[in-house]
């Protein structure tokens, strides 16, 4: 049985992976809107990494025998100057969950809930990777900047990100 604690933790990180969805999905229509089509696709697949994320939590908590309650979303961000600052924001918005995700941590240390800790690991270890990918982009905007042709470059390359299975089968049906 989860704590109490613990119980209203995870499910204020479910109402934050969510808003994560919401904010990247919000930055997919941006990019959508500005015909970088390439952009957008890659933040759809990141809206669908967060739906994911917020569904593991989900199990996780039915699982531990706790209630999971859905809280309202705020409204994400909607215009932005430029596609850097847009990856820029996705980069400082990782920064702040992999914050979160150490709270969650350190108070299922505090729990002494070795379960939770267990699971709270894979999240660890996302977030390093969810700050590499956001970060890597935000570099190779900076360096595009540079050369002409180079957000077209990067455009195409963020057009090959592999979707999750999510949004692969939703554009089958
Ligand atoms: Fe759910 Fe991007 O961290």
């Amino acid at each position: 049985m989860l704590s109490p604690k613990l119980e209203e933790a995870l499910n204020q990180q479910i109402n934050a992976e969510l808003y994560s969805a919401y904010l990247y999905f919000s930055m997919a229509t941006y990019l959508s809107s500005i015909d970088l089509a390439g952009c957008a696709h890659w933040m759809h697949a990141q809206t669908q990494e967060e739906l994911l994320h917020s569904s593991k939590m989900y199990e996780y908590v039915n699982e531990r025998g706790g209630r999971v309650v859905l809280n309202a979303i705020k409204a994400p961000k909607t215009q932005w100057a430029s596609p850097l600052e847009v990856f820029e924001d996705a980069y400082r918005h990782e920064q702040h969950v992999t914050s979160l995700i150490n709270s969650l941590m350190e108070l299922a240390i505090s729990e002494k809930d070795h379960a939770t800790q267990i699971f709270l690991q894979w999240f660890v270890s996302e977030q390093v990777e969810e700050e590499a990918s956001a970060n890597g982009v935000v570099q190779r905007m900076k360096l595009a900047q540079a050369s002409p042709g180079g957000l077209f470059m990067i455009d195409k390359e963020l057009s090959t990100r592999p979707v999750p299975f999510v949004l692969a089968t939703a554009n089958k049906a």
